[in-house]
Formats: structure tokens, sequence, C-alpha cells
């Protein structure tokens, strides 16, 4: 048994993908999740600045004692991930667990894959894609204005922001046959039912962070490190932009959370508790 925290981070809101499922899965855990909403989107950075803002960020959780990380971040995973690994606890990234998905889900091997900018530059889904499933074709398109319409809260199908941008990312994808889409940035399972709309009934989408979050329970139990069963955990947020707008929007995804913590931190010292 392990009762310290599983850490939790991404650029923004995303992440709670990730929390959305632990929750469900392992309910009873302690979660730490660290938003960098002051410096999101990180897709649109340099491989050196995600670098770095990554290295902040698993130092952040690392101050808070946590006994695992979830890297929720499509970007960070894609850029970063061997960067974080050497810190004495497991840490997972979505890359491998989602290409792994898609593999076991395509029955006609062509498989979409979206994500930011950073991420599909750096080619990494595609790559995992090639080792487990090398007869697979895949088309990866960025779509780098999904996160910022997802951050300002233009979720809905039918915000003409949102439909113009879909139009325009979902369909190479769609015209190329994909019959399942790797949903590459953490934030776009936000806007689902929206992609769905666009790629057609048959696809079935890879939620990276549920991927991710099932190989942690899975190394986590291997570990004998999971906490005690029979107990509801505590999820508290940090995030380095005001909590306000983040605890709204965190309210819709995260619909049977009763009390939401969030505090705003700037990576060192917690300077406010909404
Ligand atoms: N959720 C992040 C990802 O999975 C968004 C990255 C960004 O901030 O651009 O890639």
């Amino acid at each position: 048994m392990d009762e310290r925290p599983i850490g939790v981070f991404d650029s923004g809101l995303g992440g709670l993908t990730a929390v959305r499922r632990l929750r469900q899965v392992l309910p009873e855990e302690d979660l730490v999740f660290l938003g960098d909403t002051g410096r999101v989107p990180y897709g649109s950075r340099s491989a050196a600045t995600i670098r770095r803002y990554a290295a902040e960020d698993m130092d952040f959780l690392l101050r808070q004692g946590v006994k695992a990380v979830v890297v929720a971040c499509g970007t960070v995973s894609s850029i970063a991930l061997h960067t974080l690994t050497d810190r004495g606890i497991p840490v997972v990234g979505v890359v491998d667990p989602a290409a792994r998905k898609a593999a076991a889900l395509t029955k006609n091997g062509r498989i979409g894959i979206t994500g930011t900018a950073a991420a599909i530059r750096a080619g990494a889904y595609a790559a995992a894609l090639k080792k487990r499933s090398p007869h697979s074709e895949s088309l990866a398109v960025a779509c780098p204005l999904f996160v910022p319409l997802i951050e300002g809260g233009d979720t809905e199908k039918g915000s003409r922001m949102l439909e113009t941008a879909l139009e325009e990312y979902l369909t190479p994808i769609r015209d190329f046959g994909a019959d399942t889409l790797i949903l590459g940035c953490t934030h776009y399972p936000l806007i689902a039912p929206a992609i769905a709309a666009h790629v057609g009934p048959g696809v079935q989408m890879v939620d990276v962070a549920a991927e991710a979050v099932d190989e942690m329970k899975t190394i986590l139990a291997e570990r004998n490190a999971l906490a005690k069963r029979g107990r509801r955990g505590i999820l508290c947020c940090h995030v380095t932009d005001s909590p306000g707008r983040f605890a709204a929007l965190a309210g819709r995804f995260l619909p049977d959370t009763d009390t939401l913590m969030v505090r705003q931190t700037t990576l060192g010292k917690t300077c406010a508790v909404v």
C-alpha cells in the first residue's frame, strides 16, 4: 500500500481527462493535478521551451510528495517524456499507451492522429504506431486552434469557430478513411461529440489520457503501491493562472466531483485558494 497521491500535469484543462479516468478506475487515490494555465498552449512553442516547462511541472509535483506521475499532455509526452523518467517514481506518458490501443482497435489499418503542432511535428505517435502495428498506415494532422478554443470554453457543437476548425482539420482524416482516430492531445476528448460528428459514426476514438491512466493502474498494482480500498480520495488542483475560470470550466468536465479545490501557484509557492 502507498497512500501518497498520484500527480497529474498538463498545460491546462486537458489533463482533467486523466483525472476523470483516475476518479473512475482508482477512486480511492488522492490526486494532485497541475494545470499550467498561465502558459497554455504548449503546442505552439519550441521543443526547448516545452522541455523546460515540463521539468518545472514535474518538480512542482515532486514537491507535493507524489508517488507517481501521469504526464497528461500529448505535447510533453511527445517531446520531453524521456527527460522526466529518472526521478525514482513511475512516470507514464500518453503516446505509447495510445498507440497500443489504436493498433488493437483498427480493422482496416488506417489510423488518424490529431494533436498540437509541436506533437505532430515531433512524430512520436506515428513512430509508436509503426512499432506496434508495422502494416498500418497513419495520417497525422496538427489542430492548433483546438486548445485555445477549448480553454476559452468553446466546446459545444454548433459554435461557428469550432465548426470551422473541425472542418479544416478533420476533412483530410475522413477522406483518408481512418477507422480509428487518436485524440493525441488530452484536451480533445472535451470536444469528442463534435469530433465524432465530423469524422463519422464508425470511427473509434482513442482517449490518450484514459489509456495512460490504465497503464498507471497496472504499474502501481504490480508494485503493490495502490492506496487502501474503501475511501474516496481527495482531488487538489493547482493552476498557474487565476483559479476562478478554471474551476468553472473544470466543473463541467468533472460532474461528479462535489467540491473542487483549486489553488493558484507560481510553480513554487501557493498564493490563493478558491
Ligand atoms: N493537453 C495538451 C496536449 O495534450 C495541450 C497542449 C497545449 O497546451 O498546446 O498536448
